[in-house]
C-alpha cells in the first residue's frame, strides 16, 4: 500500500491519543456497528431521520481519521437486511437518500483523503438509482491506496453464508470440489470479504451488547469495544481511544497468553479433579 504518514494532519486532541498508541500494533482492519441514531434524536425531541442525518457526519470525520492513521480496511454496517425489511418504507427511503447524498457530498473528500469506496451485502436488490451512486462512488475512488471503506448494505450476515453454501454446492454440482473436501479456506473464499483481512476490533455503539448479524464467521477473533456513546457523538478521537482499548487486550486466537505455562498434568495427585 503506497502510503505515507499523514498523522501530523490529525487534530490536537486525536494527536494526543495516538501518540500513547503503540504503532507497531494498530489494527488492521476495523469494523463498526453504527447504532442509536434514533435514541439520539429523540433525546432531543427530534425525528429520527435527523439522526440519521448527523449519523452521516459523523461517518466522514471517522473515515477521516482512519485514512489519517493509515488504517488499511474501516467497514461500517449502514444498512441492515433486517432494516430494509422491518422499518417504515419513509425511513428506508430516507437512508437511502441520505446515502446518495453522503455519496454525491464526499467523493472528493474521500479522493483528498486517498479513500478508496467498496460494498458488502446484497446491494442487487437496492434501488437502481442508489446503485448508480454507489457504482459512481467506487469509480471515481478505485485509484486510491489508502484505507478501504467498506459500506455494508441490505448486509446480513447470515443470508451472506447461505450465499456462500449456494455458491460452494454450484461448484460441487459442476464437479469442481468434493463436499467433504469442503474447508474453512472455501467458505472464506465465498463471502463478500472474501479478498478482505478478517476484523481485528469491532466497535458497537450505544451500548447493546449484540453483534445483530454482522459478520458473524468474520469476527471469530475480533476484540469486541461496546461504547454508551451514541453514533451521532462518536468522532475519530473515539475510535483512537477504541483502538488504545484493543492494544491493552492479549489476543490468544484459542492458546495460551504469552507468560502463562501449560500445567503438569501428569504430576497432580492421583485425587485431583482431572475432566477424564
Ligand atoms: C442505527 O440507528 C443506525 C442505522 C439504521 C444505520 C446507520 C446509518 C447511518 C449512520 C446514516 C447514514 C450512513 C451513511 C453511510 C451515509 P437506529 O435508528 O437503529 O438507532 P436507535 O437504535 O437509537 O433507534
Amino acid at each position: 500500500m503506497l502510503n505515507f504518514s499523514r498523522v501530523h494532519e490529525l487534530p490536537p486532541e486525536e494527536l494526543a491519543v495516538y501518540r500513547r498508541l503503540d504503532t507497531s500494533r494498530l489494527p488492521e482492519h476495523v469494523a463498526i456497528i453504527m447504532d442509536g441514531n434514533g435514541r439520539w434524536a429523540g433525546k432531543r425531541r427530534l425525528k429520527r431521520f435527523l439522526g440519521h442525518q448527523q449519523g452521516a457526519e459523523s461517518v466522514q470525520y471517522v473515515v477521516e481519521t482512519a485514512s489519517r492513521i493509515g488504517l488499511p480496511w474501516l467497514t461500517l454496517y449502514a444498512f441492515s437486511l433486517e432494516n430494509n425489511l422491518k422499518r417504515p418504507r419513509t425511513e428506508v427511503s430516507f437512508l437511502m437518500r441520505l446515502l446518495r447524498t453522503y455519496l454525491t457530498n464526499n467523493v472528493e473528500r474521500m479522493n483528498d483523503n486517498n479513500v478508496r469506496i467498496q460494498y458488502i451485502g446484497r446491494t442487487e436488490e437496492l434501488d437502481p438509482e442508489v446503485r448508480e451512486r454507489m457504482d459512481w462512488a467506487a469509480d471515481a475512488t478505485s485509484h486510491n491506496t489508502g484505507t478501504v471503506l467498506t459500506l455494508a448494505l441490505n448486509y446480513g450476515s447470515r443470508s451472506e453464508l447461505v450465499d456462500a453454501f449456494r455458491a460452494l454446492s454450484a461448484e460441487i454440482s459442476r464437479g469442481e470440489l468434493r463436499a467433504k473436501d469442503i474447508t474453512e479456506q472455501d467458505i472464506q473464499r465465498h463471502l463478500y470479504t472474501a479478498h478482505m483481512p478478517d476484523p481485528d476490533l469491532l466497535i458497537r455503539t450505544s451500548g447493546e451488547m449484540r453483534i445483530s448479524n454482522f459478520l458473524l464467521w468474520q469476527i471469530a477473533y475480533a476484540e469486541i469495544f461496546v461504547t454508551e456513546r451514541l453514533w451521532p457523538d462518536f468522532r475519530g478521537i473515539h475510535m483512537l481511544e477504541a483502538i488504545e482499548d484493543f492494544q491493552r487486550r492479549e489476543r490468544r486466537y484459542g492458546g495460551l497468553g504469552d507468560g502463562s505455562e501449560s500445567d503438569d498434568v501428569a504430576s497432580l495427585p492421583a485425587n485431583t479433579l482431572v475432566p477424564r
